[in-house]
């Protein structure tokens, strides 16, 4: 299979173009990425001489470049949006062209190319906001965004799924919970809360910290996307998370308390706005349909992401600094 993967240079994208080349010998990948400020080709500098991996800069909303693309690839997944909550607020006019409009151009490229299988990469967020009694997001929790990000990531889900009751596009979808790993990007609560541990500085904490949020390590999604497109029933849903559901107080807390400091790093500060107060999801779906399940703990995961960061204080300062936009022009010529 020849699969292109949009916003492959971004957190989960580059980890599941890794993972993909890994799990599966004989397939090929094309990444097609903007490469905004959450691209950065250094998160897959190990694989860039893979004779199955091409990269392409380019935007999602790009049509000629899309439709070009999309005539020799067998199967689409879809990665490449606007992710972060606290930008959306402050501007969210990039958030409807790319998850919206951008996934309107994918769509409308597989349809003409024959009816290419499109896997669509969404989030938990577009369900809004849970009561501490309520029951955890699943297949058939109604649409309820909050914020203009997830509002965004609704609306590409809804075109996606009228592709496929209109148009027979042979679609899936995955709505995942907040993911942590390697090469996340350091504006995200679980690294930026590492670095500034690191380097002494406090961590600040939304509001009361009580919001709670379900996490699942990175590869674990990865696993999951890859299970839905080789085995999800085309037009489905997916739910995938990993009943992880910790406050944001207490899992700053075990950071704090992995990396051996003092919870007077802790540093309370003003509320974001529409703050979504619960995420918790229900994977059995997932789990009784694909037979897949996320393997890895949280106290390991986080583990795992501490040592990660502390092996690669290089690619988080070049994150921090901008410098990590030299690799693409020291290596692709100059934008
Ligand atoms: P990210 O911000 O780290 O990466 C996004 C990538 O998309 C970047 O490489 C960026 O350059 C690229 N991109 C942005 N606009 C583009 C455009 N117009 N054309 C082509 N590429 C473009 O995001 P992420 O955290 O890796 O999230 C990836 C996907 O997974 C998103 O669709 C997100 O909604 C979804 N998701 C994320 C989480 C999470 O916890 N991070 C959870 C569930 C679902
Ligand atoms: P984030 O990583 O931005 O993911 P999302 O908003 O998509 O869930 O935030 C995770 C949680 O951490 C969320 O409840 C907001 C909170 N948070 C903080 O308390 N401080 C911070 O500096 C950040 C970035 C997030």
């Amino acid at each position: 299979m020849k699969l292109l993967v949009t916003g492959g240079a971004g957190f989960i994208g580059s980890n599941f173009v890794r993972y993909f080349l890994r799990e599966h010998p004989e397939d090929e990948v094309v990444n097609l990425d903007a490469l905004t400020y959450a691209g950065n080709l250094e998160n897959l500098s190990d694989i860039e001489g893979d004779p199955r991996y091409t990269f392409v800069h380019g935007s999602i909303t790009d049509r000629d470049l899309v439709f070009d693309l999309v005539k020799d690839v067998d199967a689409i997944v879809n990665f490449a949006a606007e992710s972060h909550v606290d930008r959306s607020i402050l501007d969210a006019d990039a958030f409807v062209k790319t998850n919206v409009l951008g996934t309107l151009v994918l769509l409308d490229a597989a349809l003409a190319h024959g009816k290419k299988r499109f896997h669509h990469v969404s989030t938990d967020e577009v369900f809004g906001s849970l009561g501490p009694d309520d029951p955890a997001f699943d297949e058939n929790t109604p649409y309820a965004p909050r914020n203009p990000y997830s509002a965004s990531k609704a609306a590409s889900d809804h075109l996606v799924r009228a592709y496929f009751h209109t148009h027979g596009l042979p679609i899936t979808i995955s709505n995942c919970s907040n993911n942590y790993g390697p090469y996340h990007f350091p504006e995200k609560m679980i690294p930026l809360f590492i670095s500034n541990l690191k380097e002494g500085k406090t961590v600040p904490v939304y509001g009361d910290g009580l919001q709670i949020r379900d996490w699942i390590y990175v590869e674990d999604h990865c696993s999951g996307v890859d299970a839905v497109l080789q085995k999800g029933k085309i037009g489905e849903t997916y739910t995938l998370g990993d009943d992880n559901e910790v406050k944001n107080l207490d899992l700053t807390k075990t950071m704090i308390g992995l990396l051996g400091l003092s919870e007077d790093r802790i540093e309370f500060v003003k509320d974001r706005p529409g703050h979504d107060r619960r995420y918790a999801t229900n994977s059995s779906k997932a789990r009784e349909e694909l037979g897949w399940e996320a393997k890895t703990t949280l106290e390991e995961g986080l583990r795992l992401t501490i040592d990660w960061y502390e092996d690669h204080k290089e690619w988080s300062d070049r994150c921090k600094s901008g410098a990590y936009k030299e690799y693409y022009e020291k290596n692709y010529g100059s934008k």
